[in-house]
């Protein structure tokens, strides 16, 4: 066994070792996307109790039913406007994502608590308000970024989104440990600010708790 399908090996078993890790491994194998195995177990353990989780970004779905099954009350709002290349080279809707997504939340189960928002983040923020009560909008427990990973990306879905999460909430985004884009609008949104605690990382994910 070469060193890496060692290292392969043990950092599957030791996600297996740990709570629900027989079903995170087998979610994990059997989605596509682009999480370690133990940004997976992230998501399914951290989603345990969140009852309202917002996902930015959820590709052909493996973000969002690991988040549903982690969670069994939870009600996922999952906003993708699932981009493609078009023929040359334009960004355009890709409607297989939205098939091979809508395929694993049947598949797994879930696709009765997910709603699925066509839309970019930033034109899908009115959208809460107006389903929720739009004086008070509903607190988010769980508020997942995985969408534009570009700086401004990054920046408008943490201005838009973030004052949302409840204290004790909690915020996390993927590609911090990648991308100076993501680094730089986090660090300076969310790392320096005292209404978070100290970022903590899995893999290249960043997140932290709401505290005030
Ligand atoms: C890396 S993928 C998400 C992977 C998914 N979270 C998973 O783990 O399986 C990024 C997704 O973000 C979407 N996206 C890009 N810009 C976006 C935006 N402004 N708002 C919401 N989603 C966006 C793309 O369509 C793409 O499907």
């Amino acid at each position: 066994m070469s060193a890496f399908s060692l290292k392969r090996t043990l950092r599957r078993a030791r996600v297996r070792r740990g709570p629900n890790g027989a079903e995170i491994v087998r979610l994990h194998d059997d989605l596509d996307g682009l999480l370690s195995i133990e940004e997976s177990a992230f998501l399914y353990r951290t989603a345990r109790g969140k009852q309202t989780i917002v996902e930015i970004g959820s590709y052909r779905g493996k973000s969002c039913v690991l988040l549903a099954k982690g969670e069994p009350n939870a009600t996922i709002t999952a906003i993708d406007p699932h981009y493609g290349q078009g023929d040359r080279g334009e960004v355009v809707y890709d409607p297989e994502d939205t098939r091979r997504m809508n395929d694993a939340l049947s598949r797994h189960g879930v696709a009765d608590r997910v709603m699925h928002i066509v839309k970019e983040s930033h034109d899908a923020r009115p959208d809460w308000d107006t389903m929720h009560d739009g004086d008070n909008p509903k607190a988010i427990d769980l508020l997942w970024i995985d969408g534009d990973h570009s700086y401004e990306g990054v920046a408008i879905d943490l201005d838009d989104w973030s004052d949302l999460v409840r204290v004790g909430g909690i915020v996390a985004g993927h590609d911090y440990g990648h991308l100076e884009s993501v680094r730089r609008a986090w660090d300076e949104r969310i790392g320096a600010s005292d209404k978070w605690g100290p970022t903590q990382r899995v893999r290249s994910i960043a997140w932290a708790e709401r505290l005030r």
